[in-house]
Order: C-alpha cells, then structure tokens, then sequence
C-alpha cells in the first residue's frame, strides 16, 4: 500500500487465509503435481489425468498452483518454477518435501493458538516437541532437517576457516549433517554430535551412510542437563536457538565456553531476530510455535546471542547473515 494511502484489507485477508496457500502447496506435492509435470505431464488435461484427479479438482489444484506462482505457462505447457523444479520433484537430487512437511503435526493446534497462549502456568523447561522423541520419529524428523541441513552444512564448511580444527562438537547435532559437511571438507577433522539417544542413533545411520563413522561420534546428551566434551577446539549449534528461553540459551553457551579448548570457536547458527526485534518474520514464527510445545522457547535477537557470549567470556564476537531472513551466525573464540 502507497504511503498515506487509505488503508484496506487486502494484506489482512491475505494473512487471514495463508493456510489455503499452504494446504495447496503441501496438497500439490502429496499428489505429485510437480513430479508429474517435469516427467512430461504438461497440460491441463494429460496433468489431471496422470494424477487421477475427476473434473473440476484437477483444474482446481492447478489454478491454484499458477495463481501461487508454483507454475507457470509457457507457450501453452505447464512448467514449474525454478525452486519447485529443484526441492520438491522426486526425481530431483535437492528433494526437499519432508522438510516442507516437517511443522504439519502442527496444523490443526495453529487454529487453537489462542487458547494455546492463554495457556496458565509457567512453560516446561524441557521441549515437548522432542523430550520423549522415539526412533521412529526421531527418523522422520531428522529426514526432514537432513534435507536442508545437508546444504546448510556444506554451506558452513565452505564458509568457515576449519583448516586448525581437530574436533568439532555439534550440540543438538541432529542429522550430523553439519559434522559430515565439515569432516568431507577437512580430512583431518573430527567430530561429535551430540544429541537426545533417539537421534543419535539416527545419525549413526547416516554418518555410516557417509562413510565416516571411524571420524564422527554420536553420543546421547541432554545439553540443558550434561556436560559437554572437554577435548573440542571447534563448537556449533545450529537451528534449534527458538527451542529455548533467554537463561538456557545463555547456559548453553556458556557450557561451550567452558568445555571448549583455548582459542576454540563457537558458531551458533540460529533463527535469530535483528536487533531491534521488529523481524524478520520467519525467526518470530519459530519463537510463536514454541507456545504450541508449551516450552520456554521464544524467538532470541541476534544481539542478544551475543550478550550470551559476551557474558560467558568469548572474545572477537561477529554476527553475520548464514542464510539471510532465515538464519543469522553468531561466533566467538575462547581466550
Ligand atoms: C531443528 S533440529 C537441528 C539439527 C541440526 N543442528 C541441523 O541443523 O541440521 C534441532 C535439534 O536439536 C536437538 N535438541 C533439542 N533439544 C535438545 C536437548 N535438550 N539436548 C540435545 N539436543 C536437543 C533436537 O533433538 C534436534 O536434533
């Protein structure tokens, strides 16, 4: 809307209604909509027949996906945007679909957020969303994280002077996607990723899949409750800073501090706010679904990440855009 303009009510019933953008997005891809057209189903017609879909639904789920910009026409074919062509067609090596579904146990208690936030009673310390996680969800979970994760650790190991390190610690390490990334990068590495039983015997499957289980560990550990290794020179935690509050956020890192050995480095790589709070969007979000998990997570500025390092005695503190508008790096070195 133009500055001064007369408000309406376009932005509000845009936000009002973005659960229909969803439901269409997650719908499309449970039926294979973008796999289909890549693999030659490009027309109305050939496209609601390969997915077996009667008139009118086929035409519906397709208006929906131009209307949203998931598809596109060109020159009477039915082509997929650049982004769905590349995450969310099967036959694609980046397929992202579990980690678009990751937040779906959440939809219906989205509609109840009201009562969720007048809640009474002081939230649990531990995160419901993972403190009694079993095998079988841990797998889910962590095939989903893995399909971002394996990109954002590549993407930290190419953009991270890693050539000193010896051993790395990744705290809530999930997938070990970011240990596998560091340790295919520096041959000389090691690492451990340290995270809840369950999950960590999923990351045993993948970092075997790797083919690095001789250099990376995955070892049980509560990191509200145990102590971390004492013979790391590099440390990260990354995408699980909205999972906690403010005092054991800070704990944490100053657990890290403590644990780590002289001139090791911390990277906590989170969905942070900036420093004045006012977004990005997608951080706050992260904060706000914590309410659904009763937890004490919330959405921490990237300012304040830094006071938490500050305070547990890191120097040459830098914070930096990871992935901008979703995750922000904060790093410090131990004396
Ligand atoms: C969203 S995942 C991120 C995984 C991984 N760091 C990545 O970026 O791919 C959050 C991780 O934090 C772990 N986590 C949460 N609370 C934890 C706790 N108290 N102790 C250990 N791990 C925890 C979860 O089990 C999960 O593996």
């Amino acid at each position: 809307m133009a500055e001064g303009a007369r408000p309406d009510t376009v932005r509000l019933q845009r936000l009002a209604r973005a659960y229909r953008e969803s439901g269409a997005l997650l719908a499309a891809v449970e039926l294979g909509l973008f796999t289909e057209i890549a693999r030659g189903a490009d027309t109305e017609e050939t496209l609601a027949a390969a997915l077996d879909l009667e008139p009118p639904n086929g035409e519906r789920i397709v208006v929906a996906c131009l209307g949203l910009g998931l598809i596109r026409r060109e020159g009477g074919k039915l082509v997929n945007a650049p982004d769905v062509e590349r995450f969310l067609v099967v036959d694609s090596r980046h397929y992202a679909a579990s980690w678009m579904f990751f937040t779906r146990p959440d939809w219906n208690e989205w509609g109840q957020l009201a009562d969720h936030l007048r809640r009474p009673g002081p939230p649990l310390e531990e995160n419901a969303s993972v403190a009694d996680i079993t095998v079988e969800e841990a797998r889910r979970y962590h095939e989903a994280t893995r399909a971002v994760g394996a990109g954002a650790g590549r993407h930290f190991a190419r953009t991270t002077d890693l050539s000193g390190s010896t051993r790395m610690m990744d705290i809530g390490g999930g997938s070990g996607a970011y240990c596998i990334a560091a340790c295919r990068a520096n041959p000389e590495l090691r690492a451990v990723v340290l995270d809840l039983p369950a999950v960590c015997e999923v990351a045993r499957g993948y970092i075997a899949e790797a083919d690095l289980s001789d250099r990376i560990e995955a070892v049980p550990c509560d990191f509200n409750q145990d102590d971390f290794p004492t013979d790391c020179d590099l440390a990260v935690m990354a995408s699980n800073l909205p999972m906690y509050g403010r005092w054991q956020i800070a704990w944490v890192v100053k657990k890290t501090h403590d644990a780590l050995l002289p001139g090791g480095e911390f990277h906590l790589i989170g969905e942070a706010l900036a420093p004045d709070r006012s977004g990005p969007a997608d951080a706050a979000l992260w904060g706000l679904a914590q309410t659904l998990h009763a937890s004490t997570g919330l959405a921490h500025s990237s300012a304040e990440v830094a006071s938490y390092f500050e305070a547990a005695g890191f120097r040459d503190i830098a914070v930096e855009d990871f992935l901008p508008g979703i995750l922000v790096r904060v790093s410090g070195r131990k004396g």
